[in-house]
């Protein structure tokens, strides 16, 4: 269920502000299951494409589970004001210090985090580490994740240094709220949890995994407006056509990617 201030807050009940959607996108409690909480001034943008194709089917049948929580009841006054003018002047709002800290002890005190479990406290931020595969296998690897998603000019530092945490980027580009990041975080992270692919060997194959960008991938018809399947893909020959797929990773990330091409290579000569 959303979770919302319970009266021990002394603001709201568990329920009064729960609405349908909020209801749907939750998932109920399952111990051990991988798990993402998410703070959030939108509750009602999750699952999104979350809850589409695989990673809905898996949301489920339980092999992960999705929570928000609702920054508005934890606002202050009559209008739960959530936000304020920056210190110092400038342009647009900042979340409040201490509406956040409300909200995320709410939130951490359902995970493994206070009985010294593996549960990451994370900040989707423009300012961030920006997001690799590497980071989601890690994050898989977790007992879930609390993701706080920020709006208007962002939180307020003390936030951030109170709790430790870590901030992560979509990329170097600014969005208007954190809930796009953090669905995409979810997104690639939940996927390589055992069971969410009906076939595991393909997380293993695909771009990334091994250093290299995927060779490129073809379908039925074996013909189409004139452009032919690689005939090698289509000789049945398993050993040649492992070795076009290598040979044709190397090309592209060679051509695309010269970082991840000069780190496969030093890793190459280490070996
Ligand atoms: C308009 S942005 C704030 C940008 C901030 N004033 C800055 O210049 O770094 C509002 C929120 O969107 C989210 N956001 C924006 N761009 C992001 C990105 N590239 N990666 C992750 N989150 C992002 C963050 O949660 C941020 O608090």
């Amino acid at each position: 269920m959303t979770q919302t201030p319970s009266k021990s807050h002394g603001r709201l009940s568990i329920g009064a502000t729960l609405k349908p959607r909020e209801l749907m996108s939750d998932t109920p409690d399952l111990a051990g299951v991988w798990k993402a909480k998410i703070l959030t001034l939108f509750p009602e943008a999750f699952p999104g494409v979350l809850g589409e194709s695989l990673t809905g089917k898996a949301l489920q049948q339980g092999l992960w589970q999705l929570e928000t929580v609702d920054l508005r009841p934890f606002g202050i006054g009559k209008h739960k004001n959530v936000d304020d003018t920056p210190a110092g002047g400038g342009a647009g709002m900042v979340l409040r210090a201490d509406v956040l800290g409300e909200a995320i002890d709410h939130a951490m005190a359902g995970t493994t985090a206070p009985k010294g479990g593996n549960w990451p406290l994370i900040y989707l931020s423009p300012r961030g580490r920006r997001m690799d595969q590497k980071m989601m296998q890690t994050f898989a690897r977790c007992d879930g994740l609390t993701l706080l998603c920020g709006r208007f000019e962002g939180v307020d530092e003390r936030v951030l240094e109170h709790y430790g945490i870590m901030e992560v980027s979509l990329g170097d580009f600014v969005m208007t709220g954190g809930e796009l990041a953090a669905q995409a975080l979810i997104d690639a992270t939940v996927r390589l949890i055992p069971g969410v692919l009906g076939n595991h060997a393909s997380t293993e194959e695909e771009s990334f995994s091994s250093g290299l960008l995927e060779h490129p991938q073809y379908t039925r018809p074996a013909e189409w407006r004139g452009h032919q399947i690689p005939e090698v893909l289509m000789s049945g020959h398993h050993g040649k056509i492992a070795d076009w797929r290598q040979e044709m990773s190397e090309t592209i990330t060679q051509e695309r990617r010269p970082d991840l091409w000069a780190a496969h290579q030093a890793r190459a000569s280490d070996d």
